[in-house]
């Protein structure tokens, strides 16, 4: 296939083995702008390994993952976020002592800019930013606030923030909503779905109330193999989902 270039993610003969043991079997997958995809699938089935992949914290054993046409599986853990991926993982690593301000201040991409690192200082610019990034996670009020003392919900809010402030093309969520109220969940499609205009969104996730909200494109994963992919419709309707995964 020599399609690649038009898509913002694309994966393809994807393999990853552990001692002879096949977590992501040959995958192709591709992802758009503006697109809002979400990965699905019973445990084991090889989705945060994809993500792993994807980040760089595992290498694969063969196969391409192509990002903005930059070779991710031959780039450094920090050169991948440096080109404009971000990944959260399932516990949110903020800092708990310090304020959500500070925590949205510490994620700013300082140093990337024409400026370069010497200008570490809270201007103008980082301000607005920060203000803008605050709104859209929902903690415009609560900016003075230590982290340590927001809700579970909030804390993952925020940890998105962190990732947003970095305007990455390809943002990563490995079960987001986990551990949420149902409040929280319905803030957060919200919250998913702006987030998505403009750049790719790639969620794992098991909650298919929430999945239903937000997804554009679902894909579900099995031993590591793509079972099914297409919208929710077609893909809650597949008889083999059903089986594997849905039926349960
Ligand atoms: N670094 C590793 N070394 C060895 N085996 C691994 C490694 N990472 C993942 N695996 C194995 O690969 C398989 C897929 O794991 P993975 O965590 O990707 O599943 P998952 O789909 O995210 O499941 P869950 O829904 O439970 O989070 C599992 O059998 C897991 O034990
Ligand atoms: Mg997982």
């Amino acid at each position: 296939m020599d399609t690649n270039t038009n898509f913002t993610l694309a994966i393809e003969d994807l393999t990853v083995s552990f001692d002879g043991f096949k977590a992501v079997d040959a995958l192709n997958f591709y992802l758009d702008k503006n697109e809002l995809h979400v990965v699905i699938g019973p445990n084991g089935a090889g989705k945060t390994t994809v993500l792993d992949l994807i980040c760089g914290k595992t290498k694969s054993t063969e196969g391409s993952i192509k990002f903005l046409n930059k070779e991710l599986t031959k780039m450094a853990e920090h050169e991948i976020v440096r080109a404009g991926v971000g990944r959260k993982f399932q516990t949110p690593s903020i800092y708990e002592n310090l304020s959500v301000l500070e925590n949205l201040e510490i994620s700013y991409p300082y140093g990337r800019g024409v400026y370069g690192s010497l200008t570490f200082k809270r201007n103008k610019t980082v301000l607005d930013k920060i203000h803008e990034i605050a709104k859209q996670i929902m903690l415009d009020d609560a900016l003075d606030t230590e982290a340590g003392l927001l809700s579970h919900g909030q804390k993952q809010w925020l940890e998105i923030g962190m990732l947003l402030i970095q305007d990455p093309q390809l943002l990563m969520l490995d079960e987001p909503v986990a551990g949420m109220s149902v409040k929280e969940r319905e803030q957060t499609a919200e919250l998913l779905n702006k987030i998505s205009e403009g750049r790719s969104v790639l969620v794992i996730e098991h909650d298919m109330e929430f999945v239903e909200r937000i997804a554009d494109k679902v894909t579900v994963l099995h031993q590591g193999k793509i079972l099914a992919t297409g919208d929710m419709e077609t893909v809650q309707n597949d008889p083999k989902v059903i089986e594997v995964y849905l039926g349960h």
